[in-house]
């Protein structure tokens, strides 16, 4: 072997000598914001003012326009918001509450902790949110509210489901947790039901130091409600009207927030750049013939906190296993579907029960996406897809990858 040929075979790239691709890296995002955030936490700290001071009286207000409605009032999490939207609703024992089961556990769970049934019912397999076709076969006479989820960042079909809700004066609360700032024909996520429900999670679009939650209305009696259900019932100080729970924004969150939330519209529209060069890059390397990319759905802003492909004929657990070999991170949003899960036994879904939602489960694999993610980066995650597949890629090198999508309104992408 020539000198020139080793040092090519010693400078040749590996897995170990490539940089890692997180799914997701909040860091970047701080080390972008740090005197910022740092700045607004030692004031909060210097208030003493720690449990829903100014700050998350200011964070409220401003959320109240972002989301478009008259209330937003901040608890503890996302799962409290959905926990205090069925309290709000009285939603007990002998009631019913119908839902996706292709959702994160918390949809599901704030039903069973007030001792009502949780209904799961089937998804869209292009969307992956609620069928709206599969809500009226299973409303009963005990159905209290209807939950539709706007999962990884785009809304339910929010007109269908209110079709169905309206008539029969069932409450929809959207479990929006995923999805701020998401939009349907121009209106947001969190104004298109009764009570809207967010969290800031530090995974989501808008996240905090820990955990925090939203919940939305444009009704005054739920919005008098909510706050009460929030702080135990108590109104006056120590005079508990009902039994209400815990649920309160910390004020350092809620600074925190208030920082970011300056940020999430840029953020946003980076996310919607990063989800149009995955549909490019996966186009100029022919892998849009062999696994399907999201679609956005007619007049949907979609938000992107996730981006999720489906990878085709039982590849994907070997794909993701190969992607973390080369360290780039995914996820599987989520391998078992709540009516198949052990807590839910007892309610008798069996295998098959909804197909949909299972074939989703064993198909759907999430990318690497978030607003700091690389050109480079996003380049090596479908170089690796590639190879995986054997497919060859055309030319992308030196074309303009992030196009600004100022103008435009939605990305659709073929199945
Ligand atoms: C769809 C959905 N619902 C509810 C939740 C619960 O939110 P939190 O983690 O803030 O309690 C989440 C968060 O992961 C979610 O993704």
């Amino acid at each position: 072997m020539s000198i020139s040929q080793t040092r090519s075979v010693e400078n040749k790239p590996t897995s170990d000598t490539l940089p890692a691709v997180p799914l997701f890296d909040n860091r970047r995002q701080f080390r972008e914001l740090e005197a910022e955030l740092l700045a607004a936490v030692t004031r909060v700290s210097q208030s003493g003012q720690y449990v829903m001071g100014p700050d998350c009286q200011q964070l409220e207000q401003r959320l109240a326009e972002f989301c478009r409605v008259p209330h937003a009032l901040g608890c503890a999490s996302g799962s409290d918001a959905l926990l205090l939207a069925l309290m709000a609703l009285d939603v007990g024992p002998g009631d019913e509450v119908i839902l996706p089961s292709y959702t994160f556990f918390a949809t599901a769970s704030c039903v069973s902790r007030l001792g009502a049934k949780p209904v799961f019912v089937d998804i869209d397999p292009e969307s992956f949110n609620l069928d709206p076709r599969a809500i009226e076969p299973a409303i009963t006479s005990n159905t209290k509210a209807i939950i539709p989820v706007h999962l990884y960042g785009q809304c339910s079909d929010m007109t269908a489901i209110a079709n169905i809700a309206r008539p029969r004066s069932l409450p929809v609360i959207e479990d929006a947790c995923q999805a701020i700032g998401a939009e349907l024909y121009g209106r947001r996520a969190g104004e298109l039901g009764d009570m809207g429900c967010f969290s800031f999670y530090p995974t989501k679009n808008l996240g905090c130091f820990g955990d925090g939650g939203l919940i939305t209305t444009v009704e005054d009696k739920l919005a008098e409600r909510l706050k009460l259900l929030r702080a135990h019932g108590m109104q006056p100080r120590y005079y508990h009207q009902v039994i209400g729970i815990n649920s309160r924004l910390d004020s350092i969150q809620a600074a925190v927030l208030n920082v970011k939330l300056g940020y999430l519209d840029a953020w946003t529209m980076a996310r919607a750049e990063r989800a149009h060069q995955y549909v490019e890059l996966c186009r100029d390397a022919g892998l849009d013939r062999i696994v399907s990319l999201p679609i956005v759905q007619p007049g949907r802003r979609h938000v992107w906190n996730q981006y999720v492909i489906r990878v085709p004929d039982g590849r994907r657990d070997e794909l993701r296993a190969y992607l973390s070999e080369r360290k780039i991170g995914t996820e599987i949003y989520y391998p078992v579907p709540l009516h198949r899960q052990q807590c839910y036994a007892d309610l008798g879904y069996g295998e098959g029960s909804l197909p949909e939602t299972e074939r989703a489960a064993r198909e759907t694999l999430a990318l690497p996406i978030f607003p700091e993610l690389t050109e480079s980066e996003q380049q090596r995650v479908v170089d690796e897809m590639a190879n995986f597949f054997g497919c060859r890629r055309t030319a992308t090198v030196g074309k303009p990858h992030f196009i600004s999508l100022a103008s435009r309104a939605e990305i659709r992408t073929a199945p």
